[in-house]
């Protein structure tokens, strides 16, 4: 028999016996096998068909659309995943699901947030956060207004908390905020009557990028406790990283977190992780590599690492991955520094990286956030 596997090992393609047209085989961890012919006889054309087959698999095939489940989540903000417990993080990420199937129909437009009245309020750049939400809100049929920050009144000297108040007059349904300050979002969330959502703030926290890369590790893993995840690089001032070991940590992963000693947070030994100076060490039996950006914006009075030794050191490529389990998923927040954290070859091959399926998970969790939020506030509010 003819075969080849493709680079992460998910993939094989091989001719039978007495056929011209490849196979492919496609493996994903604790599942079983799909076989299938790729219908092509050339071999670029049938690995170029069996990766889109295995991208699209991911996303689709493992969820099915759930009717909603009994309402575990309450509350009408999310501000800290340290808010959460196991359960209402399982809500989210099942809340999540129905969604997948429908961001990939051909028209994707629903009304159940008809009517509702959403604001980004992005204080820091973002573009898969900011864009997410509004393809979001507005697939589920929501009107969401942009504020552009920069030709805000808060170049006028209106402080923060003003403007929030003049907004929250216009009765929104859910304010959602980015800002480099710690914490800004609970306080806000104290002086407002709409839904908060913490798009970010500073190095503190980002829920929703946390649970959308634990609704991506679902696409593969389902079972959580038995997860190896490395999280790389600066986790001093990551709002990801934290966000992350708090999210996976309750979902029974066991965390790693790997990085250079001065970009270690002091209280780390506090946190549910192992921690470690050296990549060999730290990458060793993990299912999941997750790389960090390095925050250049919040490193203010200190030395950044001359990006090539950085590299070397704590930039993730096919050599360094190789320290992890043999068939082991490679993940980034964005944006990316192509050739600091990551390599950039890595970085865009489907069958080892799931970025790209971050980002659509981002609008899925979005979507369930949205739809949880305002239907816990029509709840309380008595509509
Ligand atoms: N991951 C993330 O928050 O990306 P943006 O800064 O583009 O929103």
């Amino acid at each position: 028999m003819n075969s080849k596997f493709l680079e992460s090992g998910h993939i094989k393609l091989y001719k039978r016996e007495n056929s011209k047209y490849w196979q492919m085989k496609i493996k994903l961890p604790k599942q079983k096998a799909i076989r299938s012919s790729t219908g092509s006889k050339i071999l670029k054309e049938s690995e170029k068909i069996a990766l889109k087959y295995f991208s699209s698999l991911s996303i689709e095939n493992k969820f099915q659309i759930n009717k909603r489940s009994k309402n575990i989540y309450k509350k009408i903000h999310l501000v800290e995943t340290t808010d959460l417990n196991k359960k209402e993080i399982e809500f989210f990420l099942n809340e999540a699901r129905k969604f997948i199937s429908f961001n990939k129909k051909r028209i994707k437009k629903n009304n159940i947030l008809e009517g509702r009245t959403i604001f980004n309020l992005f204080f820091e750049d973002s573009t898969r956060t900011r864009t997410s939400f509004e393809v979001a809100a507005k697939r589920l049929g929501a009107d969401l207004i942009n504020v552009a920050v920069k030709d805000s009144s808060i170049n006028k000297g209106e402080t923060l908390l003003d403007t929030m108040t003049t907004i929250n007059s216009l009765n929104p349904d859910v304010l959602i905020v980015r800002h480099p300050e710690e914490g800004i979002s609970k306080r806000i969330s104290i002086n407002v009557d709409a839904c908060v959502i913490n798009a970010g703030d500073g190095s503190h926290e980002h829920p929703t990028q946390a649970l959308l890369d634990a609704l991506t590790i679902k696409n593969r893993f389902k079972n959580f406790s038995k997860l190896q995840i490395a999280i790389c690089g600066d986790i001093l001032h990551s709002r990801v990283a934290r966000s992350n070991i708090i999210i996976l940590s309750k979902l029974g992963a066991k965390i790693n977190v790997i990085g250079p000693k001065e970009w270690l947070p002091k209280n780390i030994k506090k946190l549910p992780v192992t921690v470690f100076t050296d990549m060999k060490k730290g990458l060793k039996d993990c299912d999941i590599v997750m790389m960090l950006r390095i925050q250049k914006e919040r490193i203010v009075g200190k030395i950044i690492p001359n990006q090539n030794i950085y590299f070397n050191k704590y930039g993730l490529d096919y050599n360094k991955l190789k320290y992890a389990k043999k068939n082991a998923f490679v993940m980034h927040p964005g944006p990316m520094n192509r050739g600091v954290e990551i390599d950039s070859k890595l970085a865009d091959d489907v069958t080892r990286s799931l970025i790209q399926e971050q980002v659509a998970m981002g609008v899925a969790i979005r979507m369930a956030c949205l739809d949880i939020l305002i239907k816990n506030r029509d709840n309380v509010l008595k509509y």
